[in-house]
């Protein structure tokens, strides 16, 4: 297919109505020149397909298909083969379904555990969500369906979602918003990229140029399309000038005929519309090319592994006494409604119609050993004293206790934010009174994001399952079982209160407009900065064996940013068990200029060890590992000096750490003036050597003849601790026979320096 060819064939009117929907689901088609329609669908967890009615809220069915772990579970998984494995089935089923592009992954950062999306979205730390979300995005297009990384940018609260302005500074957009999309567009090449709803410092992201165009296509060299989330356009005209190409679902004509009016009247180049056109058929015709509906789709097999994918992905988060796995005829007692009915995915556009779902007592319902108990209900704070009474009693009776507990349908979903991080009150009150009666209580968790646990210290243990996909049930008894050892880690902290979290004072803003004054101190970034508990930090997770480090080794101790580090360590499988370790390396930098986080993650790497093995696992290290966003370079900066190459357990326990010395190549731009002060002047040694014959005098003026030893009144530490902090103008007062035309020359020839 010659797309310029069919371009300039086609009439305005033509161009202007392929930039938007058939209908909910379908580009159109102008069957006079063969241009086919295709067909988007939602994800990201599955395959979403709506043959009959439409709605981007879950609300009418779609076809049958699996359900896999949602992303707040594959996530924890830090395992991106996995990740790319589901891509490959959510690619079938979308070859299958005649599908050209999956509507995901969402790969907004989790700022605060109350966005009712989170379930959907990856992680708080920007480096690790994009990695699984460029793995998924491959193992996606592997199969010739394209994704669209969703939602650019800075959707991080469904509150106001379609009118609020994320006002967010430029480090902080550059170090925590943008990395993950950065990495899937450089990395995974994803076809299309879908614009959030939201405005970003006071442009809707529909309209907004500097991201859509200028970073995602001029920085990035993204060269798919870029699609409107369901709704997301108000001025057609400005959303295609900024780079906005394809709008869904579709305004019935009026925003074409808004455009076609538009070039008519000179307002819009025509160019910029063929361009949308261009892009739009490219990606297009990269699906039609490769259609392939004879594409076998097995749900059963995919089933099969869903189970496995969520098993990998379940978080170990407390396990005294080596309570679980459980041993062979132990008593067990289960309890919760979930056991029966798992909650295993999330509400709104993500909602799949799952071929089958299985539950705990799929598995282990036949079992003599084991009694099933609702123990509470899904309505309200779910408070049921009989159940309650009931399930205690049987409580008693057993060797173990496993409380099913969660979060219902209604406490997290698309469209709103939640107003606490608390599970319904009559399951804290039912976990304490089991926990009360039989200390071997294991609490599962199905949830899509962190929840308080007041009876942590009375629980014997705790398995994080998310919200675990269609097979969570099977994947659920494996690990309970110890068919399958735990290996996830948290990809979000899980703090105490919710008044503890970074955002907390502003968290969905006021009126239409919310301002991230944490900056980059999201997450663990800012838990480790003011070092406030927590019930499990960032990374944390346990494992049925245990696993040792050594010999961490950098291939040298001094480099500069143009280089680059090679870092190996020996991570030993030292228990009994076969096993999965997540291997995490965080970067510290020791002494800076500008704030920066106690560590960040700048590599992970899971590796399967049996019992007494040893692997060498190793990560290579370039400058953006040591960087951070200058604002007056606009660009990754690194700042001389030492940093730490730190192997930890989780974002707060270092395990092995290594110092090394970084050199960044380029110089901070100094614009020195009178007022400039020593401690900044004093990073350009250029200009510290234009002052040099200066600075004796100031010396000894500023000491009024003590000579700055330990017994003077003033010490040369002290001397020099003032001296940073005078400015230039200084030299004036203190700095000797000094006029004001010589000290302006000083300044030129320190700024030309
Ligand atoms: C959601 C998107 C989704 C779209 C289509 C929107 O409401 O924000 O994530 O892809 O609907 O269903």
């Amino acid at each position: 297919m010659n797309i310029a060819d069919i371009i300039s064939h086609m009439t305005l009117e033509e161009k202007a109505s392929l930039c938007s929907g058939a209908d909910f689901w379908h580009t159109k088609a102008v069957e006079r020149l063969g241009i086919e329609p295709v067909m988007v669908s939602d994800g990201p967890h599955g395959l979403r397909k709506q043959d009959d009615k439409a709605d981007h809220l879950g609300v009418n069915e779609s076809i049958k298909a699996v359900c896999f772990p949602a992303a707040c579970a594959s996530t924890a998984s830090f395992d991106r083969d996995m990740l790319y494995k589901i891509g490959e089935a959510i690619g079938d089923s979308c070859q299958h379904e005649q599908v050209s592009v999956n509507l995901g992954p969402a790969i907004n950062i989790k700022r605060s555990p109350l966005c009712g999306r989170n379930f959907e979205y990856l992680s708080e730390d920007p480096y690790l969500a994009g990695e699984l979300a460029a793995s998924l995005a491959r193992g996606i297009q592997s199969r010739h369906v394209g994704v669209s990384v969703k939602h650019f940018l800075a959707n991080n609260q469904e509150h106001r979602r379609m009118s609020s302005s994320s006002n967010i500074d430029d480090r902080t957009l550059r170090e925590i918003y943008l990395p993950a999309f950065e990495n899937v567009v450089k990395t995974a090449r994803p076809w299309t990229v879908m614009c959030s709803y939201n405005k970003i410092n006071g442009t809707l992201a529909s309209e907004n140029k500097r991201f859509l165009t200028d970073i995602l296509r001029g920085e990035w060299g993204f060269d798919g399309y870029v699609m409107s989330d369901w709704g997301a356009v108000s001025d057609r005209v400005a959303a295609l000038r900024a780079g906005l190409d394809l709008e869904m679902p579709s305004s019935n004509g009026t925003n074409d005929a808004r455009i076609v009016e538009a070039v008519k009247r000179g307002e819009l180049d025509e160019s910029v519309l063929d361009e949308a056109v261009r892009r739009i058929l490219t990606v297009n015709e990269r699906y039609l090319s490769h259609a392939a509906p004879e594409t076998p789709w097995d749900l059963d097999a995919q089933h099969e592994q869903a189970r496995a994918f969520a098993a990998q992905s379940m978080v170990l988060l407390k396990n005294k006494h080596g309570v679980l796995p459980l041993k062979e005829g132990t008593r067990v007692a289960v309890i919760g409604r979930f056991a029966k009915k798992p909650r295993y995915q999330g509400g709104g556009s993500s909602h799949i119609n799952a071929h089958k779902v299985t539950s705990l007592f799929d598995e282990w319902g036949g079992k003599p050993n084991v009694t099933f108990l609702d123990g509470y209900t899904l309505e309200g704070e779910g408070r049921d004293v009989a159940l309650m009474l009931e399930a205690e009693k049987a409580a008693a009776a057993a060797d173990v206790a496993v409380i099913m507990a969660g979060l219902p349908d209604s406490f997290e979903s698309e469209g709103y934010d939640r107003a606490h991080i608390d599970l319904p009150k009559g399951q804290n009150e039912l976990i304490s009174r089991v926990a009360a009666v039989n200390p071997n209580t294991v609490v599962v968790l199905h949830n899509g994001s962190p929840v308080a646990m007041p009876w942590i210290g009375a629980v014997a243990a705790v398995l994080e399952a998310y919200l675990g996909g269609q097979a969570v049930g099977g994947a659920v008894a494996d690990v309970l079982s110890g068919k399958v050892n735990p290996s996830g880690r948290l990809p979000e902290t899980f703090p105490l209160r919710i008044e503890d979290t970074p955002c907390y004072l502003n968290f969905g803003g006021e009126g239409n407009s919310v301002t991230y004054t944490e900056g980059v101190f999201v997450g663990y970034r800012y838990y480790t900065k003011v070092r406030r508990e927590v019930y499990f930090p960032f990374g944390y997770g346990l494992s049925y064996t245990h696993f040792t480090y050594d010999n961490l080794r950098c291939d040298r101790q001094k480099l500069d940013d143009t280089q680059t580090l090679t870092v190996s360590v020996d991570v030993t499988n030292a228990g009994e068990t076969a096993g999965a370790e997540v291997v995490q390396l965080y970067v510290a930098d020791r002494e800076s200029s500008v704030f920066r986080p106690v560590r960040e993650l700048k590599g992970f790497e899971k590796v399967f060890l049996a019992p007494h093995e040893t692997k060498t696992v190793t990560f290579t290290l370039g400058k953006r590992a040591f960087a951070y966003w200058n604002t007056e370079l606009d660009d990754w900066y690194v700042e001389s000096g030492l940093f730490a190459v730190q192997i930890c357990a989780n974002a707060n326990q270092v395990i092995l750490e290594k110092e090394v010395e970084v050199v960044g190549t380029a110089e901070a731009p100094a614009h020195f003036d009178v007022n400039s002060v020593f401690m900044d002047i004093m990073r350009s040694p250029k200009a510290m050597k234009v002052l040099e014959p200066l600075i004796g005098d100031l010396y000894s003026t500023m000491a009024g003849g003590s000579d700055g030893s330990a017994d003077s009144a003033i010490s040369s530490d002290m001397l020099n601790a003032m001296l940073l902090n005078m400015p230039l103008h200084g030299l004036l007062s203190f700095g000797g026979k000094l006029t004001w035309d010589g000290l302006i020359d000083i300044v030129k020839r320190m700024n030309e320096a």
